[in-house]
C-alpha cells in the first residue's frame, strides 16, 4: 500500500478525514509531509487525551512532605567541602548544562525564540548572552569548556541558531554549543478533530518541558553525553537570568550524597503563591500543583513556623546520567491546555480566536521525578536563584526580573 492509501485508512479510522482534504493544492514536498505526519501521529493517545479532557483528576495520591536541606543552614566546613567537590566534578570535565529553550513564551508575547529576549541592563543584554557569560566566567576561571546543550522547537529552531550566529555565540566556542529540537504533538479543537494550519499541514505544539528526556534520546545528546564521559547534567529553563547553571555547593552535594537527582527549591512566598512544591507522592519524589493541594496543606507549618509544603520547583534540577536513562526510558504523562490557535477548518475558513478554542497536550519535567526512587531537595535564597522572565508585565516580567538581575549583580 501506498503513503496516501495508507494515511487514507488511519484518517478514516479515526474520524479525521479533513486532514487530507486539502492535499491536492499542497505543493509536492508539503504533500509527503503531510503524509509522514500523519503516518506517525499517535490517534489513539489523541483519542484517549481527548476523551479525558475534562476529567478534573480525583487522585488518590498520598501527598506527604518531602525532606530538604537548606544551603544556608549548612556549616562553613560542609560548604567548602561541597564547594571543593563541585569544582573538581567541573574541572574533570563530568559536567554539562542543558538549557529547556522550547516554550513557547506565549505570555510573553515576544517575537522570537524567549532566549533572544532582551534585557534592559546597561548594556541591554539577550539571555542567551548572559548565560553565555555565566559558561565564559567558568571557562575563564577553571580552563574548562563545559557542553552546553539547548533544547529547541520545531518552531524556534532555525531562528535560535541564527540568533547564535548573528552574534558568534558571544564568545562562547561555538563546537561547545549543540542544539536539539524536542518533539511535537497535535492540536486538536473542541470536537476532537486535529487541526490544521493555514497551509493545510497538521498543526503541531511542542510537547512541553517533560518532552526534554526523550528529545535527549532522539537526537543522540545522551549519547553524545556518555561518549565525553560525564557524570553529571543541570537542566534549566531558559527564562530566568540568574539561574545558577553551575552551582559548585549543589554539584558538590549531589556528588557526596551519592544522589540520583536534586531539585534546587526555594521557599514559597505565601501559602498562596501559585507555584508547585516538592513532595512525596505515594513515597516517590514529586511536585504537587498549587491547584492540587487543599487550603490546610498549603498553610500547614511545622514547628519552627515553616511552610511544610513550601519548597518551591523553580525547574532548577540536576541530574546524575543514570538518572536520566532510567526516566528516558518512560513515558510522561500529558496534561492538557486549552489555547488560541488560529486554525484552518473544514471548510478551509482560517479561523483567528480571540479566546481559547484548542487543545494543547503537554509533558511536564517534573512528572520524571516519580521514575526516581529517590531525589535530595536543596533550598537556595529566592534572591540568588529566581528572576522569572514569565509574563508581559506586572508580577513574573522583565521589568521585576531586570530590578532583581541588577540587585544579584549589585549594578545601578
Ligand atoms: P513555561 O512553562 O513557563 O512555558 O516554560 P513558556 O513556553 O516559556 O511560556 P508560556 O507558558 O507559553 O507563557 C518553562 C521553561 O520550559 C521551557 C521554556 O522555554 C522555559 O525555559 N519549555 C516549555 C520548553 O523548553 N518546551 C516546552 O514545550 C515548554
Amino acid at each position: 500500500m501506498n503513503k496516501f492509501n495508507q494515511a487514507q485508512e488511519i484518517v478514516k479510522k479515526f474520524h479525521q478525514e479533513h486532514l487530507l482534504k486539502f492535499y491536492d493544492n499542497l505543493e509536492e514536498d508539503k504533500k509527503e509531509l503531510l503524509l509522514n505526519q500523519i503516518l506517525e501521529t499517535d490517534f489513539e493517545l489523541l483519542k484517549e487525551l481527548y476523551e479525558k479532557r475534562n476529567i478534573v483528576s480525583d487522585s488518590k495520591d498520598k501527598i506527604t512532605p518531602i525532606a530538604y536541606t537548606d544551603k544556608s543552614k549548612l556549616s562553613k566546613d560542609e560548604l567548602e567541602k561541597y564547594k571543593k567537590n563541585g569544582e573538581e566534578v567541573i574541572k574533570n570535565n563530568k559536567y554539562a548544562v542543558v538549557t529547556m529553550a522550547g516554550g513557547q513564551g506565549t505570555r510573553l508575547g515576544h517575537d522570537g525564540p524567549k532566549g533572544t529576549f532582551m534585557l534592559n541592563i546597561d548594556p541591554p543584554k539577550s539571555l542567551f548572552e548572559i548565560f553565555c557569560e555565566k559558561l565564559n566566567k567558568i571557562k575563564n576561571e577553571y580552563g574548562v569548556i563545559i557542553p552546553w546543550y539547548l533544547m529547541t522547537s520545531k518552531e524556534n529552531n532555525n531562528d535560535t541558531i541564527k540568533f547564535f550566529e548573528e552574534n558568534n555565540y558571544f564568545d562562547y566556542p561555538k563546537e561547545a554549543i549543540k542544539f536539539f529540537i524536542q518533539g511535537e504533538i497535535p492540536m486538536i479543537d473542541t470536537k476532537g478533530k486535529v487541526i490544521l494550519t493555514a497551509e493545510g499541514l497538521i498543526k503541531q505544539a511542542a510537547n512541553g518541558h517533560g518532552g526534554i528526556f526523550e528529545a535527549m534520546f532522539n537526537n543522540d545528546i545522551v549519547e553524545d553525553i556518555k561518549n565525553r564521559g560525564i557524570e553529571w547534567i543541570f537542566i534549566g529553563p531558559v527564562d530566568n537570568p540568574i539561574v545558577q547553571m553551575t552551582d559548585e555547593v549543589m554539584i558538590g552535594y549531589a556528588v557526596n550524597k551519592n544522589a540520583a537527582a536534586i531539585g534546587k527549591s526555594i521557599v514559597k512566598a505565601n501559602p498562596g503563591e501559585k507555584v508547585g512544591v516538592f513532595c512525596k507522592r505515594n513515597g516517590k519524589p514529586s511536585v504537587v500543583e498549587y491547584t492540587e493541594i487543599t487550603k490546610e496543606m498549603a498553610e500547614e507549618t511545622d514547628k519552627n513556623g515553616e511552610l511544610v509544603f513550601g519548597e518551591s520547583h523553580i525547574n532548577c534540577n540536576l541530574f546524575n546520567i543514570n538518572a536520566i536513562e532510567k526516566i528516558g526510558a518512560e513515558k510522561l504523562p500529558y496534561h492538557t491546555a486549552f489555547k488560541k490557535a488560529t486554525y484552518m477548518d473544514e471548510n478551509g475558513k482560517i479561523i483567528e480566536p480571540k479566546e481559547p478554542n484548542c487543545y494543547k497536550f503537554e509533558t511536564f519535567i517534573f512528572d520524571s521525578f516519580e521514575k526516581l526512587d529517590s531525589m535530595e531537595i536543596l533550598r537556595g535564597k529566592r534572591e540568588e536563584e529566581f528572576a522569572p522572565v514569565k509574563n508581559k508585565e506586572g508580577v513574573d516580567s522583565p521589568e521585576t526580573a531586570v530590578s532583581l538581575y541588577k540587585a544579584y549583580y549589585n549594578l545601578k
